[in-house]
């Protein structure tokens, strides 16, 4: 606790400074209550995706919580899972056979996109997690899920920024998990290797307000 809240201060004042922290911590007691309720309400959508397959995706966990030992985590967000119905809403605007395509979450966390992107015939679904904690829980969604058997799905313990991006067409997605200059450095890394290897590329960049 004492930890998690030295980490939120460090984060605030190397991010906003000390005025943006001074307000920050003016505005926290407000915010909270915000997030608590937007939380409720996507906690009871994803449960029933989780009692349905006997997993675990559900809960927003602060970055500050979580037991990362990265030197990026200062530009990382905290956790919140994609719904079924938004991936399913990107799924259906994407329109393109994706056999041959490996898909990419970056930024997994306890993995709920990799088990949606299940439902496709993706060759291969990688999903890449510093968190050593949610990636754990990740990995044992993704034994409990009827779908995974005999597919190519798994989930990796990393820094995204140091994420070996296979050869071939590349479906990658992006939920908001960090910020600043790690998402311009992934980015590009990841823009700059698909037009060098001439390879298709599709990418999903999720803008959902996570808390
Ligand atoms: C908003 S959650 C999205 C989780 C998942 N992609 C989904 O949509 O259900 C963002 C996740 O990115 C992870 N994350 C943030 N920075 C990261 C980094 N540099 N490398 C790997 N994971 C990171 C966080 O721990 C968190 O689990």
């Amino acid at each position: 606790m004492i930890r998690a809240l030295k980490r939120k201060l460090f984060r605030a004042w190397l991010l906003r400074g000390p005025w943006g922290t001074a307000k920050h911590i003016a505005n926290y007691p407000r915010n909270l209550i915000r997030d608590r309720l937007i939380a409720r309400r996507r906690n009871a959508v994803q449960a029933k995706f989780d009692r349905e397959f006997n997993v675990d995706t559900a809960g927003i966990i602060s970055l500050a919580d979580l037991d990362v030992d990265s030197p990026t985590w200062i530009h990382g967000e905290n956790y919140g899972p994609t719904s079924p119905a938004t991936f399913a809403a990107i799924m259906a605007a994407s329109s393109i056979d994706v056999s041959d395509f490996t898909f990419v979450d970056f930024g997994s966390g306890k993995g709920a996109v990799l088990l949606y992107a299940l439902a496709f015939p993706f060759k291969e679904i990688i999903g890449m997690e510093f968190s050593s904690s949610l990636h754990q829980c990740a990995e044992s969604n993704i034994a409990r899920h009827p779908l995974a058997n005999r597919r190519a799905v798994r989930s990796i313990h990393g820094d995204a920024t140091q994420f070996e991006i296979p050869d071939g067409p590349l479906f990658t997605f992006f939920n908001n998990p960090f910020s600043g200059v790690i998402r311009d450095a992934v980015l590009g890394i990841y823009v700059l290797r698909s037009i060098s290897r001439a390879g298709s590329c599709m990418s999903a960049l999720c803008a959902l307000r996570m808390i």
